[in-house]
């Protein structure tokens, strides 16, 4: 770390929860699969609690998890879904509510879909104009383009779906929505987001096949029952690794992480940028890469990031906001609108909490510039009700001899349950 008197270091082995993206799609899958499943590993966080309470609503039987994150789902098959007693509550998570309206726009019965007052904030016309083109009859209750809904089933055969926002809830919400009309389809991404999806439908035998970025699902795809076991969450261990990258003497490794090249961004970002990051004990658990991660700290210079590479760091961008106040040189990120719509508005907020820590960043409508190295004042943060401006906090509160106070941080337990707790642990 550069013009910044660090009190500690990064030290040991850490174990990070089960990846949430994983986890959603593991809980969605195994609910329509053929037979029972066994799922491993699943995170304890919030969003993931709101998927797996809307899937027990529609019939499916999910028990809780031991403390290994063992679950065991008996699938209903594609038809089995039950009609919900009442308003499916999606609470935080974009990722169960865009999810399920794709999955419940095939179904034979009618759904409310409703989430929190964050989530109720959140765009839903992405997916929701793509399924009315294949036919799902989809109503806006209180506001245009946002929660909560009501849908009903009736989808047509869709033969290529083009997705205009480079997103992975959107490609599975139709993806989802094709397999449960049994209808198959044809889907190109403007740009590559993470495939989760793909691979857990490859995995689970729908005969998924993905041919110079075009992604098939034959007509008829049906899932078997599956022994899936989950990664450690690389959104999560990010926050590790930066708290890594930037105190001097850490030498730190997290354990069996999912290295999905769609998720990657923030590492590959932070090597370019010079950090000690390797990946050792590369593997392949139930169709997806998983590895270890070394970090140990070095100095870091900046990084100019745009276009194709953003979906891949979408997640970690406000905490690469951070480091880069930390590396030489002016940090750029462009073509990073999504930032907008996120839990909270991350350019806003991002922008708020580096103010807040009397660091200097430049905003704009689709990203920021951060010139480095600057001095982390300590300060309030306000989270935003948003986990990942929390944890970014959380770090930087590491990374000054002040002191960081943060608003609300519950909020982590959205993602990272025991965030804080483990950080401790860590810091030597
Ligand atoms: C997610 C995809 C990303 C990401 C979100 C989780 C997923 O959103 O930001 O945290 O699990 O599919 P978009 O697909 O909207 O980019």
């Amino acid at each position: 770390m550069d013009g910044q008197t660090a009190r500690h270091s990064l030290q040991g082995v850490a174990s990070l929860p089960g990846d949430k993206s994983i986890a959603h799609r593991a809980l969605i899958l195994t609910a329509i699969a053929d037979g029972s499943s066994t799922i491993s590993g699943l995170p304890g966080g919030a969003d993931v609690q709101s998927t797996r309470d809307c899937l027990r609503a529609l019939g499916v039987k999910i028990t809780d998890p031991d403390d290994a994150g063992v679950v065991s789902v008996e699938g209903r098959g594609l038809e089995g879904l039950k009609t919900p007693r009442s308003a499916l509550d999606c609470g935080n998570s974009g990722t169960s509510a865009r999810l399920l309206c794709g999955l419940l726009s095939a179904q034979k019965f009618s759904t409310t879909l409703d989430g929190d007052a964050s989530l109720r904030r959140r765009p839903m016309a992405r997916v929701v104009a793509p399924l009315r083109d294949m036919g799902a009859s989809i109503d806006y209750l209180e506001q245009d383009n946002r929660l909560p809904l009501r849908i009903q089933g009736g989808l047509l055969p869709f033969t290529l779906h083009k997705p205009e926002v480079a997103s992975a809830q959107v490609k599975s919400s139709l993806l989802l929505a094709s397999l449960a009309a049994g209808t198959g389809c044809r889907l190109l991404e403007p740009v590559p987001t993470r495939n989760h999806t793909e691979l857990m439908l490859a995995y689970m035998g729908s005969g998924l096949q993905i041919r110079d970025g075009l992604v098939e699902l034959p007509p008829g795809a049906r899932l078997r029952g599956s022994t899936l076991c989950l990664p450690g969450d690389i959104s999560s261990a990010c926050f590790l690794v930066a708290a890594a990258a930037l105190l001097p003497g850490s030498d730190l490794l997290c354990e069996n992480v999912g290295v999905n090249p769609g998720r990657l961004g923030f590492i590959t970002a932070l090597q370019e940028m010079g950090a000690d990051i390797e990946l050792l004990n590369p593997q392949t658990v139930a169709g997806e890469p998983v590895a270890d991660i070394r970090v140990r700290h070095a100095a870091l210079n900046a990084i100019s990031l745009r276009g194709a590479r953003i979906p891949g760091i979408i997640d970690e961008l406000p905490l690469l906001a951070l480091v880069a106040s930390q590396a030489t040189g002016r940090t750029e990120v462009r073509d990073a609108g999504e930032l907008r719509l996120k839990e909270s508005d991350r350019i806003e907020s991002t922008a708020d909490m580096m103010a807040a820590l009397g660091l200097t960043i430049e905003s704009f409508q689709d990203g920021f510039a951060v010139e480095g190295p600057q001095h982390i004042q300590g300060g309030l943060v306000d989270s935003r009700c948003d986990h990942r401006i929390a944890m970014t906090a959380s770090v930087a509160g590491f990374l000054t001899t002040q002191k960081v106070a943060i608003s609300d941080t519950d909020w982590i337990a959205v993602s990272f349950p025991g965030f804080r707790q483990l950080l401790e642990r860590l810091v030597k």
